[in-house]
């Protein structure tokens, strides 16, 4: 019996994302600034992915291959670092997030009745954005402030101990 020879596929391809981002001097000064705090070059990825986001809204394609160019890594070590941290959005995300935690002591101690809440008050489901760009609302583990659950994080804002009554009086301050 004869048998045909097996044909080995690459795992994976190369893919081309496009160009490069681009940005101004000053924010290259800035980039500079904390490649120069490190000895590893990779140890840089935190800080400067926030400047990037900063910059471009989000993790884009052409974000991530600027960073993969400055800090002489794989376009996929950048996406693991970018896909690992809630903090970090590869989508636009809106002008506030509103990044609800899901996780053990949030769920038990309400958590579900305020996402319901947030998404009544807002139109949208978990994982969307208004359609003005202004709220985009994630559920997420958790946030480390277990023992004032629930509680959900805005931008870079923790509110805690949530009902839906605070949670009224924050979404009215952001409107
Ligand atoms: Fe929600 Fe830890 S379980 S902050």
């Amino acid at each position: 019996m004869s048998t045909q020879p097996v044909q080995i596929q690459p795992l994976s391809q190369p893919v081309d994302i496009g160009g490069a981002a681009s940005f101004s001097p000053e924010v290259e000064k800035e980039i500079d600034a904390h490649l120069a705090k490190y000895p590893v070059m990779r140890s840089a990825i935190l800080p400067l992915m926030f400047i990037v986001q900063r910059e471009r809204g989000h993790l884009d394609p052409p974000g991530v291959a600027y960073l993969a160019n400055r800090l002489k890594l794989r376009i996929t070590d950048i996406w693991e670092v970018a896909t690992f941290y809630s903090m970090l959005h590869t989508e636009p995300v809106g002008t506030y997030h509103i990044q609800i935690c899901k996780t053990l002591s949030c769920k038990i101690m309400g958590e579900p009745g305020i996402t319901q809440h947030v998404c009544n008050r807002l139109g949208i489901r978990p994982g969307e954005t208004t359609a003005d760009g202004k709220f985009t609302v994630s559920l997420v583990e958790c946030l480390g402030s277990c023992g004032t659950a629930p509680m959900f994080q805005v931008n870079f804002d923790y509110h805690e101990n949530l009902t839906t009554a605070k949670v009224d009086q924050i979404l009215d301050s952001l409107t």
